[in-house]
């Protein structure tokens, strides 16, 4: 499959877009130092906290799981059975996760959870974090994954 070119210049801090890529979706998530943050509380509360068995390019396996720490790319494929997590940004009880809850990614299939950098919480049915693709980044503004 060919790359994606994505215009990433008006994605603001909390700000997140789905595109296409071979088929799947990938999100970019635009992460508030808020969010970047919180991290560090979800570290402890993950399976794999610096994604040794989990799927993502060299120069993303880290805390961050990303180039740029602002910039979160990951597609949105639940690494049980495939299913679309979704965004949940709210915080604590409101949720309707729990009161510990930072922010990150809920899947409806079978309730896995995934902080704001794709890792997984433990005692869920997926087995790793989410899937980062391959991307680069061309300038401020573009983005091009694969
Ligand atoms: Fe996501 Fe089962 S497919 S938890």
């Amino acid at each position: 499959g060919a790359p994606v070119e994505v215009d990433i210049s008006r994605l603001k801090p909390g700000q997140i877009v789905t595109v296409e890529w071979r088929g799947r979706p990938v999100w970019i998530l635009h992460r508030t130092p808020e969010m970047l943050e919180s991290l560090k509380a979800t570290a402890a509360r993950v399976v794999d906290p610096m994604s040794e068995n989990s799927v993502q390019p060299k120069y993303c396996q880290n805390e961050t799981r990303s180039i740029k720490p602002s910039i979160m790319v990951a597609l949105n494929v639940c690494t049980h059975l495939g299913c679309s997590p979704t965004p949940k940004f709210v915080k604590g009880i409101e949720s309707g996760i729990d009161a510990d809850w930072e922010g990150g990614f809920y899947c409806p299939c079978h309730s896995s959870t995934y902080d704001l950098a794709g890792r997984v919480f433990k005692d869920k049915l997926a087995p790793a974090n989410l899937e980062v693709p391959p991307y680069r980044f061309v300038g401020d503004g573009k983005l091009i994954i694969g």
